[in-house]
């Protein structure tokens, strides 16, 4: 087994929470990332960490290198070995998960692989990912089934009435609740295993999707009491681009009818899925080295972090007169992301004065009826530049 990267001069126990912005420099400095811009568009992909990026160029070398006899030879050993810390990590066991190109494949794996019967229907929220709601209308047409949406609060009292909305969305035809977890336009965190503790209780499956939750969370998937979750491992994880999870929980593999694969596997074996064709074995390999870096950091800290980056600029930008946040008031609902809207603008009209006069990046998403910025900062952002956002946005709103 390989060493585990270190951080130089960094360690830290787990669990511990650092707020000292000398620690998180040096975090940041692991980062190498464009100086011609700010990029507070983190929500697309994650950069990986630089240990991270060096692993996966060995890696390529070596597959260049050996070219087939890598993967004839040694191929098969290493993705197991992956899937071994993978699992791990997740809490499951690797016998639940498969790795896909992202999560929009893994959602759709199980989207269009369910058992649907003529006449069901599928929950959903209309905040939840457009690829996914688009995977849910086609499979509906498909196979005659109906799509309901829901509209959950950005501010609610309570979990208890997030979980309300969805029960009382219930019909006896509903059959599955497709739930995401971190919504990625306004960063609201939806509270996962009460609404699945409820649906479980109504005999209805939950298709959890974990791309902005995983690994920016500090959970692992047991705690969330589902059977089936997409994610991807490029975003918050920092994995080289192009690698996705499925976790299927393992009585549960036989009820997806895979969506690429063969015949070579029992039903109820995970790797029925996996016959996909070639696959680029270094994304997949550098995994392990990202949850290394991650695991130096720890779910924890890391969540913290960037709890703190958000509220740092959101708390300032509240006070701007005409900016309005969409993203909870309560910390706790939302983590790294944020959105707001200026009154009298246009979103994409902000989103360019903030690229072309102030060199920060950003993006306009659907929001609500309406549009807003999303600003999304990562463990290399520093408050200096959240401080740039902020005086950007006080620039704006003041020549309106
Ligand atoms: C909530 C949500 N689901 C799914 C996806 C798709 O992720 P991927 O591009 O890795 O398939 C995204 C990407 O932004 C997302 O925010």
């Amino acid at each position: 087994m390989r060493q585990r990267q270190e951080i130089q001069g960094m360690p830290r126990p787990p669990g511990l929470i650092r707020t000292d912005d000398a620690y998180w420099d040096g975090i940041a400095a692991q980062y190498v990332v464009s100086q011609d811009f700010i990029n507070l568009e983190n929500g697309y992909f994650g950069i990986e960490a630089e240990p991270v990026f060096a692993a996966f160029q060995r890696y390529q070398r070596e597959i260049h290198d050996l070219n087939s006899a890598f993967l004839r030879l040694h191929w098969p050993q290493r993705l197991a070995h992956v899937m071994q810390v993978l699992a791990r990590f997740c809490g499951v066991s690797p016998e639940e998960l498969h790795v896909t190109r992202n999560a929009v494949e893994s959602m759709n794996i199980l989207v269009q692989g369910y058992p649907f019967k003529p006449g069901e229907a599928i929950l959903m929220a209309q905040h939840d990912y457009d690829s996914v709601g688009e995977a849910a209308d086609m499979v509906a047409e498909r196979k005659s089934l109906s799509v309901r949406r829901i509209a959950v609060p950005l501010d609610p009292q309570s979990d208890g009435e997030i979980v309300s909305l969805y029960e009382q969305a219930l019909t006896p035809s509903t059959r599955v609740i497709v739930l995401t977890h971190i919504v990625h336009r306004t960063g609201q965190i939806m509270p996962v295993a009460r609404i699945a503790a409820m649906a479980r209780a109504r005999g209805v499956d939950v298709f959890v999707d974990s791309a902005h939750a995983f690994a920016q969370l500090d959970i692992q998937l047991p705690e969330l009491g589902v059977d089936f979750i997409g994610a991807n491992l490029h975003k918050w994880l920092g994995a080289p681009l192009g690698v996705g999870l499925l976790y299927i929980r393992r009585e549960r593999v036989r009820d997806i009818a895979p969506l690429f694969g063969d015949r070579s596997h029992a039903l109820d074996d995970i790797r029925k899925f996996s016959h996909v064709g070639t696959v680029p074995p270094a994304s997949i390999l550098a995994i392990e080295d990202a949850i290394a870096f991650h695991e130096q950091i720890g779910s924890a800290n890391k969540e913290a972090r960037l709890r703190e980056l958000k509220e740092y600029w959101v708390g300032k930008a509240r006070s701007i007169p005409r900016v309005t946040l969409l993203t909870p008031r309560d910390p706790q609902r939302a983590c790294a992301i944020a959105a707001f809207r200026i009154e009298g603008m246009q979103a994409q009209a902000v989103a360019d004065l903030l690229l072309r006069d102030h060199g920060i990046f950003t993006v306009v998403r659907e929001i609500e009826g309406g549009q807003g910025v999303r600003v999304t900062p990562h463990l290399y952002t520093s408050k200096p530049q959240l401080d740039r956002l902020v005086q950007a946005l006080q620039q704006i709103t003041a020549s309106l």
